[in-house]
């Protein structure tokens, strides 16, 4: 079977295409704002834009045509409104055209499949840390709960934030990872409440720090007390799961440091440690096809004109 997945939930527009599990292609295009956060529609105009070339790109990569596709996949939520829609039309469109099904991922949920299926985990604790997310969560007879999560902003939100503070010409957490190279620590905000967590305090300071403290040591200092705080959850969501396994994922899972610092508690705790290489952490279509394919050989799928997005949808309502 060959599923296309169109990933549209924010900042990138990602198509990829997968065949019976395996990954035969993963095209995409980011947004890149200047000095301003996301804005909704101009997100949706810049997916609209490179969507023909990226589906060709991805296509060629695959060496399919889309004659061959067998289900459209499409990234059903939680996202921005307007980047959301562009993904959805498109995949209905597709399905529509070809008369093929279509199916709806929840974002999360490829993320985690994903990173499972390539990490070779099972029944993990996971840490899912990305823009606008930041939770702690298991699977448990096929649902997911959520043992804890940000009460505010999510990991990459509080980042970009911080970036556009610190009037990097991309602000993006990327891009503070490498100033943050060779800084210096200073005392900021750590709020842990049991399982779940606050940035805001964390990013108020940070940011009025800058007027005392330089970009890079601030950066250093940020990135070191926000994952210090997700270490402290998970440590305790692990002892009280009594999982053998943590699986990070999410686009802030690309971050070096982060990924050291659980490698180390893991070690501690006699746990397995697992994390995607970069291209299936960040947004990306692959993950999007790979786990259209794996809910529909499950369970099926439903007409295509009941699909639409849901940009507060959530993994524990699934
Ligand atoms: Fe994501």
């Amino acid at each position: 079977m060959i599923t296309l997945g169109i990933e549209s939930t924010a900042h990138t527009l990602g198509i990829g295409i997968s065949k019976n599990g395996k990954i035969l292609s993963n095209a995409h295009d980011i947004y890149k704002p200047k000095g301003e956060g996301i804005i909704p529609r101009k997100a949706a105009d810049h997916h609209m834009d490179v969507l023909p070339q990226i589906l060709t790109e991805s296509l060629s990569k695959a060496q399919i045509a889309l004659d061959d596709v067998d289900l459209f996949s499409f990234a059903q939520g939680p996202g921005i409104g307007a980047p959301l829609s562009v993904g959805c039309v498109a995949a209905k469109t597709l399905a529509l055209k070809y008369s093929k099904p279509l199916i709806g991922v929840n974002h999360p949920y490829a993320h985690v499949k994903i990173a499972e299926s390539l990490t070779k985990l099972r029944n993990p604790l996971i840490l899912y840390v990305s823009g606008g997310n930041t939770q702690i969560l298991i699977e448990e007879k096929g649902k997911f709960q959520v043992l804890g999560e940000t009460l505010d902003v999510g990991i990459g939100n509080l980042f970009d934030s911080f970036a556009r503070a610190t009037k990097l010409e991309y602000a993006h957490g990327s891009t503070l990872e490498k100033l943050a190279k060779g800084g210096k620590y200073i005392e900021l905000p750590y709020t842990v409440k049991g399982m779940n967590l606050s940035f805001t305090g964390l990013q108020t300071a940070a940011i009025r720090s800058l007027q005392k403290h330089s970009a890079k040591d601030v950066s250093y200092s940020l990135l070191e007390t926000s994952f210090s705080m997700c270490c402290e959850a998970l440590e305790r969501a692990l002892f009280l799961t009594r999982r053998k396994s943590i699986l990070l994922c999410g686009g802030v899972a690309q971050n070096k440091r982060l990924q050291q610092m659980l490698k180390i508690l893991a070690k501690e705790d006699k746990v397995k440690f697992g994390v995607s290489p970069d291209e299936y952490n960040r947004d990306n279509g692959a993950m999007i096809a790979y786990t259209g394919e794996l809910l529909y050989k499950k369970k099926g799928t439903k007409p295509i004109e009941k699909w639409e997005p849901e940009p507060f949808q959530r993994i524990d309502s699934l």
